[in-house]
């Protein structure tokens, strides 16, 4: 069987040489790998869930490269109102006025690392390009990157539907 493509391999955050690759495939600088990295762990001991105990945290950085908005899972009583870590943390960037995401960064307490759920990759798809990296650590900090296009493929998005104007009739 052929080996796994390296976008599924995990990755020591600890090995610099291929911290230095992921940053250079990924357009990023590795100050600003290492910021993700730093803000989705630390939004990790903000999470809200006392009912799964299963804490997420998320950081995004906006196109600019310059701002940087985190969150974590926000649970509920009412099991399916809680909310997701990477929704939240969108959801900031977002009415801070950062529509255009360049990264997000994903963090778990377990291992092999957690990916995001399949409403929380639509959610990415409205603000990020699709080559956009989805970095996801472990609890070891070790790490896998994807781009949204291999997490969500052949997705909808906003480009699909029609101008916004009078519909026809
Ligand atoms: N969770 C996230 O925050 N992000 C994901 O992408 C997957 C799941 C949260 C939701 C819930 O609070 C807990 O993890 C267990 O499902």
């Amino acid at each position: 069987m052929s080996p796994p493509p390296p976008s599924f391999t995990s990755i020591s955050s600890g090995d610099a040489a291929l911290v230095a690759s992921t940053c250079e495939e990924h357009g990023l600088t590795e100050a600003e790998f290492s910021e993700l990295h730093r803000r989705c762990v630390a939004a990790k001991s903000t999470a809200y869930c006392p009912y799964s105990q299963f804490r997420v945290g998320a950081a995004v950085l906006s196109a600019d490269g310059a701002y940087y908005f985190s969150g974590a899972n926000v649970e509920n009583a009412s099991y399916p109102v809680g909310t997701c870590a990477e929704r939240v943390a969108l959801g900031k960037a977002v009415t801070e006025g950062h529509r255009k995401i360049r990264a997000v960064a994903v963090a778990t307490d377990i291992a092999p690392p957690a990916s995001p759920c399949g409403m929380c990759r639509q959610f990415i798809r409205e603000f990020c390009d699709l080559k956009a990296p989805i970095i996801m650590f472990d609890k070891d900090d070790n790490y896998k990157v994807a781009r949204l296009e291999q997490l969500l493929p052949l997705s909808f998005g906003p480009e699909a539907l029609p101008p916004p104007g009078p519909r026809p009739s």
